[in-house]
């Protein structure tokens, strides 16, 4: 089995370990964290207790939701709105599976709390519709049990929107904040590629 997989890193070329040694996504991790707190500090203090009604536009819509002070906005999102794109892989926000837009940024669901999201413009995966990064994921098989997939898809479509030309080397840099535990690292990769190669 470990033979099997050697030969297929070797086939192509980038394996899990390499990802993990050559993206520092612990650190990225990390500033899609600190990212998400700076986006908030504008926001005054209050004092809130118990349970608030909340309007939150999420991929264009007003929606009333129910919300207290510590319920996140990917509770809200999963088990109110039924959007359940993004995933509750890490309360911490380290896996990067629950990876929403909020005001056009990427940054994880399961570290902003819901009230925090209020008079935001918040975009899930499900919002993308037939987008070409979708379509590639799809054209290269670029997931298995498809668990990290919408992370991975709305950190693709965030980063390309920023370098819509980017080369291997800055997609590979540039979706570090983002882990899938069954290593599918080319494949995501090379679906990446061909959308900022202007295919899918
Ligand atoms: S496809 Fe399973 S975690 Fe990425």
């Amino acid at each position: 089995m470990t033979d099997l997989k050697n030969k297929a890193a070797k086939k192509s070329g980038f394996n899990r370990r390499d990802f993990f040694r050559g993206s520092g996504a612990i650190a990225a991790a990390t500033a899609l964290q600190t990212q998400t707190a700076d986006a908030f500090q504008d926001q005054s203090p209050q004092i809130i207790s118990g349970e608030t009604t909340i309007t939150l536009n999420v991929n264009g819509k007003d929606h009333q939701v129910k919300a207290e002070p510590r319920t996140t906005l990917l509770e809200v999102l999963r088990y109110q709105l039924d959007l359940t794109g993004a995933k509750p892989v890490s309360s911490d926000g380290s896996s990067g599976a629950s990876t929403i837009f909020v005001d056009g940024k990427p940054m994880t669901a399961s570290t902003i709390l819901a009230l925090q999201a209020a008079g935001k413009k918040i975009e899930t995966v499900e919002s993308l519709g037939g987008d070409a990064v979708q379509q590639a994921f799809v054209k290269y098989d670029a997931e298995q049990c498809g668990f990290c997939t919408p992370g991975f898809v709305m950190a693709v479509r965030s980063f390309l929107n920023k370098k819509p030309n980017a080369s291997e080397a800055e997609i590979r840099s540039g979706l570090n904040g983002n882990i899938c535990r069954c290593g599918t690292y080319a494949n995501i990769v090379e679906a990446a590629i061909s959308v900022a190669k202007g295919g899918n």
